[in-house]
């Protein structure tokens, strides 16, 4: 599974992307509004940052409005993928804008029939938010199976794209399912991190490795030889 980024912050991405560990990233409106500066400078440093399918949304309500902003939202940088809300009006601007070569990323998805309206719509990402299902006592590992399975069975391109990710279980639970990509907050990242065995571990090898301070001295020269 890929880890996209879900954030409209750049000092976020830069942080994460300097792990090694990021191939995309989304923005939503909502996301951007949080954010000091002009939205299209902040989507084009996150496209650098991650060097993948950076996601910027469209907000327009009818396909027209939609196609055009697509359209102008691609000109801002190669990565930027096409985010458009699911819906009628969505689904026809997906058509449109995947056939004039957009990677679109179809978002609101919180079923599998909306999932296979967006997949044959030639949507490049389906995403579906699992935290906000979980907010509705639905339960968003079920859904997210079912998406994946109707997808697979009917052998259709579109990756399914894990959203609305607020814990590290919710991590566990898409990557099981074979989801294609989950999106992540930093905060999430964060916590993706932790294990009291590691930072113990960590601890321990220090001291050990201290307690022979010659050992630190053959290290350092070992390393000084490396640089030449
Ligand atoms: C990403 O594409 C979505 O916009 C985002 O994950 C939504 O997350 P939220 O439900 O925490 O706002």
């Amino acid at each position: 599974m890929e880890l996209f980024i879900d954030t409209g912050a750049v000092s976020e991405v830069e942080e994460i992307a300097s792990w090694g560990v990021l191939s995309g990233a989304t923005t939503n409106p909502s996301l951007l509004a949080k954010e000091d500066g002009e939205p299209g400078d902040i989507i084009r440093k996150i496209a650098d940052l991650v060097n993948g399918p950076t996601s910027a949304e469209v907000v327009s309500a009818d396909a027209e409005g939609m196609i055009a902003e697509g359209q102008a939202l691609r000109k801002l940088h190669d990565h930027v993928t096409v985010k458009v809300p699911f819906g009628p009006e969505g689904l026809k601007a997906t058509r449109a804008l995947t056939d004039d070569g957009a990677m679109v990323n179809m978002t609101l998805v919180f079923s599998p029939n909306q999932a296979l309206l967006a997949a044959s719509s030639g949507a490049t990402f389906v995403s579906c938010f699992m935290g906000r299902l979980d907010d509705i006592s639905v339960d968003s590992s079920k859904v997210l199976e079912e998406i994946v399975d109707v997808l697979r069975a009917r052998d259709l391109e579109s990756k399914v794209l894990a959203a609305s990710i607020r814990h590290p279980e919710h991590m566990v639970t898409a990557a099981s399912l074979g989801c294609d990509i989950a999106t992540v907050p930093a905060k999430v990242f964060h916590q993706m991190l932790n294990h009291p065995l590691t930072t113990e571990g960590a601890a321990k090898f220090e001291s050990d490795w201290k307690s022979r301070p010659e050992f630190g001295e053959w290290l350092s020269g070992l390393v000084a030889a490396d640089k030449g």
